[in-house]
């Protein structure tokens, strides 16, 4: 741990002199004050329950999902079966920041991930953007994956007692319906297991993401009975350009691997285990992925992807024969995209706590519930927000300003490396990134060249959202920060 011998600094020496705007909102948190308030919040603190494996659990369950069970499908089009590169690629993207995000994890080991990285070097103004940012990846990306669940929940119904639930109530408005129920349901569903604690959370967790591994495993091991090397024969049918444009459409697959740095306040060796989580976890993602999508390649021609969302359920009944395997998978799904709902509205919670203890957001969201030490209203709040945007907006405009808002705090998060090498180089570092500067300056210019390849809708809503949020740092944040 880091040494807490002396009294944490109240601001970082360099920034707290100026009284003008501009020093206000340059301040800097010190490393060692984010990590002597770690755990506190109002009326109690949150526990020290997490170990490395459940570390590990929460990012892959956060991690594997709609991106494998849904977009792989709508992918394969694109890349043919080139879609194994199509996976590299994003994964090479994931990779850089992972590394970022590793040092800085096991340095700076608090809850509030890349925000409470960007207030240590970059301060405050910027800290807020990013967390302003982690709103997108992780709240509206929780609405987003929700609304994948209730689409493969009427798959599952359908496969099983034949009933499936009426437009109107399982789509949102745009979408042709009136109410995403399903979408809902299951923000509630994850809300009341938060509700229990971090560790009850996290034991629930683990045995979905064993259910969804074991899952792609099942599949694997069935559909590699219908392999044809014949279709791998075209392998790249639409050139490189088709490889890469889907490994665009394939990096929210990858979204997820950084949230067990927001449990670095209920784990119990943070500084140890969070690097070492962050990486396993992308490295088994990585592995999971490329394989499935050699077997869904080589059982199916890629000609016949994009019909339905449902592909890898299509392929087991394909191969077999029989409609009990896919509803097998169906079911997996299922449960895969539970666990990614649970772990990033976790990941929102304690996002919002950091924020809010430092004073940037509401104190409700850091009160911590004596008995379960859980931030209870937090976790009402929050809930509540996600399921309401999940019943209401379609899928895909969330998915969309999830990836930038996602792309944006990992660029963040690979300067804030750079930054804190050269501020704080006596730092103990439990894992350092190979060859910095130039692996985060990679990672930066990954994480840039992916933004610019969205479209302008999206980028209009970016500004739009960043609009809002500098008006609340104005209005609120910054007068009640914790370091004024
Ligand atoms: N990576 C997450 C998923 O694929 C967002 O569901």
């Amino acid at each position: 741990m880091l040494d807490q011998g002396a009294a944490p600094p109240t601001t970082e020496p360099s920034n707290g002199r100026g009284r003008g705007t501009a020093a206000r909102l340059m301040r800097r948190k010190p490393v060692e004050r984010l990590v002597a308030e770690g755990g506190q919040g109002e009326g109690g603190a949150l526990r020290r329950s997490l170990s490395m494996w459940q570390l590990t659990m929460i990012s892959i369950g956060a991690t594997l999902g709609t991106g494998i069970f849904v977009v792989l499908g709508e992918a394969v089009p694109e890349a043919g079966p080139a879609v194994t590169v199509s996976f590299v690629i994003a994964g090479l993207t994931a990779l850089f920041s992972a590394l970022s995000y590793a040092e800085l994890a096991g340095t700076i080991p608090v809850s509030g991930s890349s925000y409470s990285y960007a207030y240590a070097t970059m301060g405050e103004l910027v800290a807020w953007v990013c967390g302003w940012c982690l709103i997108l990846e992780y709240g509206v990306s929780v609405a987003a994956v929700a609304v994948g669940w209730g689409e493969y929940l009427n798959e599952l119904l359908a496969g099983t007692i034949g009933v499936t639930i009426p437009d109107a109530l399982s789509a949102p408005p745009g979408d042709g319906g009136f109410f995403n129920l399903p979408a809902l349901l299951v923000v509630l569903l994850a809300m009341v297991f938060l509700l229990g604690g971090a560790r009850e959370s996290a034991r629930a967790n683990t045995v979905m993401v064993v259910v969804k591994i074991a899952a792609l495993v099942l599949f694997c091991a069935v559909g590699v009975q219908g392999f044809r090397s014949g279709n791998y024969e075209n392998f790249m049918p639409l050139g490189m350009a088709g490889v890469s444009a889907a490994g665009a459409s394939l990096f929210f697959s990858y979204i997820g691997f950084d949230a067990a740095s927001t449990a670095g306040e209920e784990a119990k060796n943070p500084q140890r285990d969070l690097p070492r989580a962050i990486m396993l976890s992308l490295l088994i993602v990585t592995a999971l992925y490329v394989l499935v999508a050699a077997v869904a390649v080589g059982a199916r021609p890629w000609e016949g992807f994009g019909e339905s969302e449902a592909a890898l359920a299509g392929i087991m009944e394909d191969v077999t024969g029989q409609s009990f395997w896919a509803v097998l998978l169906a079911a997996g799904a299922v449960i895969a995209i539970a666990s990614v709902v649970l772990t990033v509205l976790y990941g929102q919670t304690r996002i919002l706590f950091a924020m809010s203890r430092d004073g940037l957001v509401p104190k409700v969201f850091s009160r911590v519930h004596a008995r379960s030490g859980a931030p209870r209203a937090n976790t009402v709040l929050v809930s509540l927000f996600c399921g309401v945007l999940a019943a209401a907006v379609p899928l895909g405009r969330l998915a969309d300003a999830t990836s930038i808002g996602t792309l944006f705090a990992f660029a963040l998060v690979n300067v804030a490396v750079v930054v804190l090498r050269r501020t704080r180089p006596d730092m103990k570092r439990t894992f350092r990134v190979p060859l910095s500067p130039l692996f985060p300056v990679i990672g930066f210019g990954f994480c840039v060249w992916m933004m610019f390849s969205l479209d302008t809708i999206t980028w209009i809503v970016f500004g739009v959202w960043m609009a809002v949020g500098l008006a609340v740092y104005f209005g609120y944040g910054m007068r009640r920060s914790a370091l004024r």
